[in-house]
Parts: C-alpha cells; sequence; structure tokens
C-alpha cells in the first residue's frame, strides 16, 4: 500500500504501542485521526505528532468500550478526513490478578474495550471498505494468546484476547473475498505504561521487556506486503524470555 495522503483511525494512540504507530504513520503522510479518552494527554500527543507529519492529525476523545462513542468516532473520521483507509485497532487495558483477587468490575470493563471496542469499531467501518474493495484492519492482540493454557495472572486478559484472535482470523478468510486486509500482531510483552501498571517487576524482568519499536515494525510490514498478499498474523516474542519463565511472576502476583 503506498501510505501517502491515505486515511487512518489509531484508537489508543495517546501513549505507549498505538502512539508509537500513528507517529509512524503521520511520519509516512498518513492523515491520521487518534483516539483515547484521557483528553489532556490526547491533545500533547496530536501536538507531538503534528511537529513530525505532513499530513492531518486529529485527535477525538473516545471511550472504545462505549458504543456511542465509536459512533461519534466514525463519524468524526469521515467528516474530517473522508475514506478510512486504515484502521488499528490497539485501545486496551489489563488488569493482572490471580483470578480470586481479580476486581468484579473489572471483567466487564476488559471484554467491553478489549473485545468489542475491537469488534465494533471494524463493524462501523467495513461497509464502506467493502464498497471500494480495499482496505487494512490491524489489530493489536497478544502474544499471551500463543500460551495454552493462557498465562497465570491473565486469564481474563488473555482468553478475552485469545475470542479476539479467533474472531479475527475468521473475519480475516470473510474479508480477503472483499479485498480487505485483516491482520492479528501479536507482541510479546512490551514495555508501556500497561506493564509498568504490573508494579513491583526486577530489573531482570524489564530487560526482558520489547520496545515499541518492534511492534510499530510488525504494523508497518502488514501494510508495506503486494497487493496480493496479507500477513494474517504477526507474532514477536523477546528472544531472552525463557518459555518457561514469564515475565510477570505469578508468586508476585499471588503475594498482591
Ligand atoms: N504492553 C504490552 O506488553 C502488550 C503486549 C501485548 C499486547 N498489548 C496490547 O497492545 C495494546 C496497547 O497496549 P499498550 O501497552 O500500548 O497500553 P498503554 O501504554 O496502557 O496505552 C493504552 C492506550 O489505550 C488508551 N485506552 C485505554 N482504554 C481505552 C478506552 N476504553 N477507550 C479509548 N482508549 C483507551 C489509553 O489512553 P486513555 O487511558 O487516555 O484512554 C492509551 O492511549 C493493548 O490492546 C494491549 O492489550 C500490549
Amino acid at each position: 500500500m503506498n501510505l501517502k495522503g491515505k486515511n487512518a483511525i489509531i484508537t489508543g494512540a495517546s501513549r505507549g504501542i498505538g502512539k508509537a504507530v500513528a507517529l509512524k504513520l503521520a511520519q509516512e503522510g498518513v492523515n491520521i485521526l487518534i483516539a483515547a479518552r484521557n483528553q489532556e494527554t490526547l491533545d500533547k500527543t496530536v501536538a507531538e505528532i503534528q511537529g513530525q507529519a505532513s499530513g492531518k492529525v486529529i485527535g477525538v476523545s473516545t471511550d472504545v468500550s462505549q458504543l456511542d462513542d465509536l459512533i461519534k468516532l466514525y463519524e468524526a473520521a469521515k467528516t474530517q478526513l473522508g475514506n478510512i483507509d486504515i484502521l488499528v485497532n490497539n485501545a486496551g487495558v489489563s488488569s493482572q490478578y490471580p483470578f480470586d483477587k481479580q476486581p468484579i468490575e473489572d471483567l466487564e470493563r476488559l471484554v467491553n474495550t478489549n473485545y468489542l471496542g475491537y469488534v465494533r469499531l471494524i463493524r462501523l467501518v467495513i461497509p464502506e471498505m467493502i464498497a471500494k474493495k480495499s482496505g487494512a484492519i490491524i489489530n493489536m492482540v497478544s502474544g499471551s494468546t500463543l500460551v495454552d493454557p493462557v498465562p497465570r495472572t491473565f486469564v481474563t486478559y488473555s482468553s478475552i484476547k485469545v475470542g479476539l484472535r479467533a474472531f479475527l482470523k475468521g473475519l480475516f478468510w470473510e474479508m480477503r473475498d472483499h479485498g480487505i486486509k485483516i491482520t492479528s500482531i501479536l507482541p510479546g510483552v512490551v514495555a508501556t505504561d500497561l506493564t509498568d501498571k504490573l508494579n513491583d517487576i526486577t530489573q531482570d524482568q524489564k530487560d526482558r521487556l520489547m520496545s515499541v519499536d518492534s511492534v510499530v515494525d510488525m504494523v508497518m510490514f502488514a501494510l508495506s506486503v503486494p497487493a496480493n498478499a496479507c500477513p494474517l498474523e504477526l507474532a514477536v516474542i523477546n528472544q531472552q524470555t525463557p518459555w518457561t519463565k514469564p515475565v510477570i511472576d505469578y508468586a508476585q502476583q499471588q503475594a498482591k
């Protein structure tokens, strides 16, 4: 895909992985609309990216767990950018606990943000992509879905991501017939605010986190393959992390 002049929505782009992806796309000349809940952080990120972008950079305060917000987000994108060529579904929240200690209200928040937030926005964007017979939808899933059974303390987070991954895999084949590319990105543990909140992680554990750049590279790869090809799933995992020793230690979480 020649990226210059294309229009993209990136959710959860005020910080972390989403912000790094948004910056890279803006530097490539893509007009971007970025979404997140906190207006102040969003405004700061918009200003920061605008300084390095050749196209439009718009911020729309959105809670992706709310259908009304997603509808408003999509309407703003259509009005301010036009047809959407790229959707990067990335906004996500974490909640790492042994299940018996997990706050019960976190369950709904995880489903509504990390599953419905993705699926509903795809449902809103896809009719125009089908009409154009083109479009790319990149989804930040999780490397934890590669582990079976899903890792301890990640049981709800990861199983919801497993469901998301299954949905996207099925959608890949359905949308392929319409010329639309669906890609799932499965990153290992990345150094962002989301992992900072995992609290009390040691220097050794920090050294085993990946940088956001590795994830940006995967997104750019997905957008740079020839028109007749599409990566269904891309996983990037830290080489130094022993498979049997997760970055987030169960005993640490159990002791919370
Ligand atoms: N970091 C990792 O190790 C890792 C590994 C695998 C997969 N992932 C996935 O990658 C994605 C991004 O993670 P990250 O590490 O970059 O997280 P992060 O640093 O915590 O950033 C999350 C972003 O999403 C936004 N967000 C959160 N809830 C939202 C909501 N309900 N509506 C709209 N925006 C929302 C946040 O802004 P506001 O708080 O202002 O809304 C922020 O911009 C997530 O889906 C995560 O599950 C992360």
